[in-house]
């Protein structure tokens, strides 16, 4: 048969591809363009070098701002407080585009490297059976031949040096990453102990906020529908509307003053706790800006039952349940509730920390009636009309 691996470039998924050809699979390797450093060209032509049948390299960006990460934002998707869900977000995205090429291509099975113990196995396998149900899954880490033929790194490398799969020369980090355009990861080998502090250069998105600039950066944020529509420089007048400029944009001002840094232990899906750290510079000045355009336009009953639905949005998600009956219900709730999310904030960007400085909206009760203290509602303030 004909299997769809969504490959990384890295040693493991090398070692599972050339290992799928020794099954006696055809291989396609998939690789998703989410945002990460990586040499796309180089994958491509060692995956090709492996024996992989056909190569997709597939730039998922756009879609992954429009799709993905607004309905978050929409959302102010966090989990469990503190996790802006940087990982959870972009698996969803990148198994819709592994089936959709697995389905084109006539293949019945999908591979993936993710290990038994995490969420992300959970999160492709959820979304490749909701799209399509009949698919197959290998995942080797599953698969006992597989997992106590590599218990470790070292058999991974002496396998790799039989099978003629270029060895990685830089000795990798000491823990595991994943990263995309919203952020980085770091979890596991030395950071898996909850109590060891993370290096200061194992940051790489974010500056770290002792060495960042004196004085902050000011922009202004234009949503509509819930969704930033325009970032704005105060200063030097720079602007950018498309989605994906937007956000590489507030990433690259968040990065430079060090904000979205944050260190915690998580309940996994499979119920076992883990501590993780994570980047999110966009994603923090976004959460902190849409919270203030919503309370500003939204109606307050409104805003209380959209809250509820967003702390089970972020769970759906974390747990890999986005296409699901569910979470579509959610997600369009949610949507309607945005109608009125217009208007434009105004942010102080410093020492790790968003500052809101000021908004506006037309949509604001408080705006359609400046200057007036107290009853301050339109037609949908049925309290304050009982009030008078
Ligand atoms: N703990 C985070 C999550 O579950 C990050 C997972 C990182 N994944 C990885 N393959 N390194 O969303
Ligand atoms: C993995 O186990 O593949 C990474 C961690 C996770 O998915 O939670």
């Amino acid at each position: 048969g004909t299997v769809v691996l969504a490959y990384s470039g890295g040693l493991d998924t090398s070692c599972i591809l050339v290992w799928l050809k020794e099954q006696g699979y055809d291989v396609i390797a998939y690789l998703a363009n989410i945002g990460q450093d990586e040499d796309f060209e180089a994958a491509h032509k060692k995956a090709e070098s492996l024996g992989a049948k056909k190569v997709f390299i597939e730039d998922l960006r756009a879609e992954f701002v429009e799709e993905f990460i607004w309905p978050s934002v929409q959302a102010n998707a966090i989990y469990e407080d503190r996790y802006l869900l940087g990982t959870s977000v972009a698996r969803p995205c990148i198994a819709r585009r592994q089936v959709q090429i697995a389905q084109r291509e006539g293949a019945q099975y999908v591979s993936h490297g993710a290990t038994g113990k995490g969420n992300d196995q959970i999160r492709f396998e959820l979304t490749c059976y909701a799209l399509y149900p009949e698919v197959k899954i290998i995942a080797p880490w599953r698969i006992p031949e597989f997992y106590t033929r590599f218990k470790g790194r070292k058999d991974l490398m002496e396998y790799a040096q039989a099978h003629g799969i270029p060895v990685p020369v830089t000795p990798k980090a000491p823990w595991s990453m994943d990263a995309n355009l919203m952020h980085i990861s770091y979890e596991s080998g030395i950071l898996e102990n909850p109590k060891s502090h993370a290096p200061a250069d194992l940051y790489l998105m974010t500056k770290n906020p002792e060495d960042t600039p004196t004085s902050p950066d000011l922009i202004e944020l234009e949503f509509k529908k819930g969704v930033p529509v325009k970032v704005s420089h105060l200063k030097d007048g720079k602007s950018k509307d498309t989605p994906l400029e937007i956000f590489s944009y507030v990433n690259e001002i968040g990065g430079k003053h060090g904000v979205g840094r944050i260190d915690i232990v998580e309940n996994r899906f499979i119920g076992m706790k883990s501590r993780g750290i994570y980047e999110t510079p966009g994603g923090t000045i976004l959460y902190h800006a849409h919270l203030d355009i919503e309370a500003f336009t939204m109606d307050r009953e409104v805003r209380r039952i959209k809250q509820g639905l967003g702390i089970r949005f972020s769970e759906l998600l974390y747990n890999g349940f986005w296409y699901s009956p569910e979470c579509e219900f959610v997600r369009h709730c949610i949507e309607k509730s945005q109608e009125s999310v217009e208007g434009k904030v105004q942010l102080s960007v410093f020492k790790g920390h968003v500052y809101v400085l000021g908004r506006e909206s037309p949509r604001s009760p408080l705006q359609r009636r400046a200057g007036q203290y107290g009853c301050t509602g339109g037609l949908r303030s049925l309290r304050c009309v009982w009030l008078h």
